[in-house]
């Protein structure tokens, strides 16, 4: 079926941050098939061109190496700015915010919106997850408490718009998130 809700972003990208489990993927998936602009993964785009997957890159080459990697990616996708290229969905790690230059730089090239979700929620929907190193750990609980309380002002800094998502679905959270970016991209 065609895209029929498209938004004019001027090659300018919508970026979805938040922890992981918090929805970026599911809800990137509908976004991207509502308005027709393509989703990229940042995970996905790192593992593809550095030939190994996120757990094996935490490993063998540390975090620091993955972060400067995410940085790297961003200042690449900054380049396709208003170009067609730039006309994309982004679905971020849940670190990106970590480094500031990051932050600077998702919050200036496009709409960045940040799904706030509760701890216990972020839990649940992590549950079945191998492919996430920082949660391959017997005590998951206090590290997604830690990150939730680490990161929400690292988020809160970065995003144009905030959706307190847990119990919303993702039915009812593209809808919003389409009316707000018609806005920003006037
Ligand atoms: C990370 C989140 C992951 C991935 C990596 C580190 C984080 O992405 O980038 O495992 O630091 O929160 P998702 O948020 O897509 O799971």
């Amino acid at each position: 079926m065609e895209p029929c809700f498209p938004i004019e972003t001027k090659g300018r990208p919508i970026i979805l941050i938040g922890l992981m489990g918090c929805g970026k993927t599911t809800i990137g998936k509908e976004l991207s098939r509502m308005t027709g602009m393509p989703l990229i993964d940042m995970d996905a785009i790192i593992e593809e061109q550095i030939g190994k997957s996120i757990p094996d890159i935490f490993r063998e080459n540390g975090e620091a190496h993955f972060r400067a990697l995410e940085t790297a990616l961003l200042r690449y996708i900054e380049g396709t700015i208003g170009s067609e290229k730039g006309n994309v969905i982004i679905s971020t790690g849940g670190g990106v915010v970590l480094r500031a230059v990051n932050r600077e730089i998702l919050r200036r090239i496009g709409f960045t919106v940040w799904f706030n979700v509760d701890v216990p929620t972020l839990l649940e929907r992590t549950s079945r997850s191998n492919n996430r190193p920082l949660l391959q750990s017997p005590d998951r609980v206090a590290i997604m408490e830690r990150l939730h309380r680490e990161r929400t002002p690292l988020y809160a800094e970065t995003a144009h718009l905030r959706l307190d998502s847990s119990s919303i679905s993702v039915r009812d959270t593209v809808p919003l998130i389409h009316e707000a970016a018609l806005k920003f991209f006037v």
